[in-house]
């Protein structure tokens, strides 16, 4: 992870204040994504229906779908580690026929090891390229980079977007696109469902956008339970987000009083690397692990999901073997989804014809 100052982070928390995203309203072109309260439910369908195409497209290996992007470039700058987001990201553009660009070194070996600052790295990225990935550790810089792009407008020949792959302990709204389009995929609707989140909700951004998308369907009378120790629950601004659109929620630390009576699962890894002092781990590491047992107790139609990459919270290793053998865990397609829900995204802010 590259290290940044104080000051650095107070500056794009500032951001999420200073820095209005653009609403979708059914045209996400040259669009930022930063965070998921862009996205109405109506977006939200057309971004599943593209995404649902591409999938049944690129499984019957269609020639076109890598002809959509030809001639685009994906600037691709990640601050800090990541798998699924960034390979996803990355084989999403280039299935669609685009291309990528990324630091030879990784950004730590880009002008940021000289101390060039966020606005100009990704100022930098947007002359050379149409969209850009971008995972910050900081809240906010996602909106610091949308802002300074914007600035740019008029002064360069071509627009650029940014698409956030997560920032710090804000959000990560790519992944709640996923992670609801893989709850609809496999439930049909929202429509009832009781959604339990378990674990680190406090420091998962992750938790945070998905809470906030769920709370998009206002109608759809779902409950949502908020399961973590106390010191991780969720912030206090998501929770009230969820009653101001009346979401039925309970927040407990006993995941025994409502794993039987939940539609999905959704566990989280708690997020070592946010902590400030190795104790306060410590003593909450343990509080919840998802085990076969444990899963014994959920209903037979229940999903388990969880963005990936897991530790201990899911056991041992042979915990995990058993786990993916059940029928019930979902987060091979949830992972999957990813690459397909980045494809129809990118599809729609650059414009393409799918
Ligand atoms: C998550 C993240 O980076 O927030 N991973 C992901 O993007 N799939 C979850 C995590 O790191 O625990």
């Amino acid at each position: 992870m590259v290290q940044n100052t104080q000051r650095d982070q107070r500056r794009a928390a500032d951001f999420v204040k200073r820095y209005n995203p653009p609403r979708i309203f059914g045209d996400f072109k040259w669009k930022h994504v930063v965070t998921v309260e862009q996205f109405e439910r109506a977006d939200l369908d057309i971004l599943f229906k593209v995404a649902t195409s591409l999938r049944r497209r690129v499984a019957s290996h269609d020639p076109d779908v890598s002809q959509l992007a030809r001639g685009y470039l994906m600037a691709s700058l990640f601050f800090e580690a990541s798998t699924r987001t960034d390979l996803s990201f990355q084989a999403a553009m280039r299935r669609l026929g685009g291309e990528v660009i990324t630091p030879s070194g990784g950004v730590q070996f880009s002008s940021v090891y000289k101390g060039e600052n966020l606005a100009d790295t990704v100022r930098a990225a947007a002359c050379y390229a149409d969209v850009i990935a971008l995972r910050h550790p900081e809240r906010g810089a996602s909106y610091e980079a949308a802002y300074y792009l914007d600035t740019l407008r008029g002064r360069i020949t071509r627009q650029t977007v940014v698409l956030s792959g997560g920032d710090g302990i804000g959000e990560h709204p790519t992944q709640a696109l996923l992670d609801l389009f893989t709850i609809l995929d496999q439930k049909q609707s929202l429509d009832n469902l009781t959604i339990t989140l378990v674990g680190d909700l406090k420091h998962g951004r992750t938790v945070h956008s998905l809470a906030k998308l769920i709370a998009r369907f206002e109608n759809a009378r779902t409950r949502v339970n908020l399961v973590s120790p106390e010191s991780l629950k969720m912030p206090r601004e998501i929770v009230a987000y969820l009653n101001v659109r009346k979401v039925a929620t309970i927040e407990t630390d006993r995941l025994t009083d409502v794993i039987g009576k939940t539609d999905v699962i959704y566990w989280t890894r708690v997020q070592e690397e946010r902590f400030e002092n190795p104790t306060e781990y410590d003593a909450i590491a343990d509080a919840f692990i998802m085990t076969p047992d444990l899963l014994a107790q959920a209903q037979d139609d229940a999903i388990l999901m969880h963005p990936l990459p897991r530790k201990h919270e899911m056991g041992t290793p042979s915990d995990h073997d058993l786990l993916d053998e059940d029928t019930r865990s979902v987060y091979f397609a949830q992972m999957e989804n990813g690459m397909f829900v980045r494809m129809a995204l990118l599809a729609l802010v650059l414009g393409l014809e799918v």
